[in-house]
């Protein structure tokens, strides 16, 4: 579907890096791709990784473009999008992965009816494994929506959702990763306390972690099946899933996924 499509990224950092080595992979043509980075030394570490052209001028980047991709920090979004509404063409799609930024912010600058996807992502994208949460704004069509959708699965997985749901999204896979890396932590401090080195214990706490993902993914059993297959009765996981529930570990995510909603929907007014 994008094969024959030109695509502007806007901004050549971590995530954008990340997308375009996975268009590229996918076999996106690398001819078809042009980034906008205001560095030039950035951007021609970019040709020499990707072989895909790089420009300073954003404008020179949307030209031709069906669609364009802002991969800029939120606070740098509305100084942008006078260049991208200025050079956007006719039937360009414009997809964004700025955290929080709503679509009508970006509606309210670009030409009407000018398609408006909004991609919330999460750091996993730099390994080719985001959660990637859709959803598009008032003009994108499901055509759209499935163009950013089909873009998002060369770096991992997709879900749709309603622009209303983001800020839950947000909660659950957009700052996820970090709960994730929080568990490990205190997993490697309690097996230091257990008297493990900590490049053992790290060892054993992120293999451990990475292990159980793979198995969440990778098999058809739910969270609760593959728990309930390791926690014999009156056994050793039993007396720690005991100890972690009587400590809190649900109502601490409960609390925990409410507060970063919340502070999400904060950020997405001031937007
Ligand atoms: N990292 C994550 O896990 C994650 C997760 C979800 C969403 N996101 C979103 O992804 C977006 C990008 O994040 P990132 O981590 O990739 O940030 P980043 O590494 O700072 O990348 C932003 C890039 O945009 C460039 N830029 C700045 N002004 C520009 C302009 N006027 N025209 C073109 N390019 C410009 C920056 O150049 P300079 O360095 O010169 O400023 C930088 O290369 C953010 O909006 C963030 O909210 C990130």
């Amino acid at each position: 579907m994008t094969e024959n499509m030109t695509i502007a990224l806007i901004g050549g950092g971590r995530i954008g890096e990340a997308l375009l080595g996975g268009l590229v992979a996918a076999g996106h043509a690398p001819e078809r791709l042009v980034v906008a980075e205001p560095h030039a030394g950035r951007g021609a570490e970019l040709t020499e990784r990707y072989g895909v052209r790089t420009v300073t001028a954003i404008a020179e980047a949307v030209d031709g473009a069906g669609l364009v991709v802002i991969a800029v920090k939120p606070d740098v979004v509305a100084s942008v999008l006078p260049d991208v509404a200025g050079a956007l063409g006719d039937g360009a799609v414009v997809a964004s992965v700025a955290a929080g930024v709503p679509t009508p912010t970006y509606e309210a600058a670009l030409p009407a009816g000018t398609p408006v996807v909004r991609v919330m992502p999460n750091t996993a994208m730099l390994v080719g494994r985001s959660m990637s949460g859709i959803s598009g704004g008032r003009d994108a069509g499901e055509a759209h929506v499935a163009l950013v959708r089909g873009i998002m699965e060369a770096v991992g997985q997709t879900l749709v959702v309603p622009e209303s749901k983001l800020d839950a999204l947000t909660a659950l896979s957009g700052s996820g990763p970090a709960y994730a890396f929080l568990v490990a932590e205190a997993m490697i401090d309690a097996g230091v306390d257990l008297g493990l080195t900590r490049d053992q214990a790290t060892t054993l706490a992120t293999h451990t972690i990475a292990g159980a993902g793979a198995l969440m993914v990778e098999t058809s059993s739910s969270p609760v099946e593959l728990r309930a297959a390791v926690t014999s009765p009156g056994g050793t996981t039993a007396a720690a899933i005991r100890t972690l529930e009587k400590n809190g570990l649900r109502p601490a995510f409960y609390e925990a996924t409410r507060a970063c909603a919340e502070r999400s929907a904060e950020l997405g007014k001031r937007s």
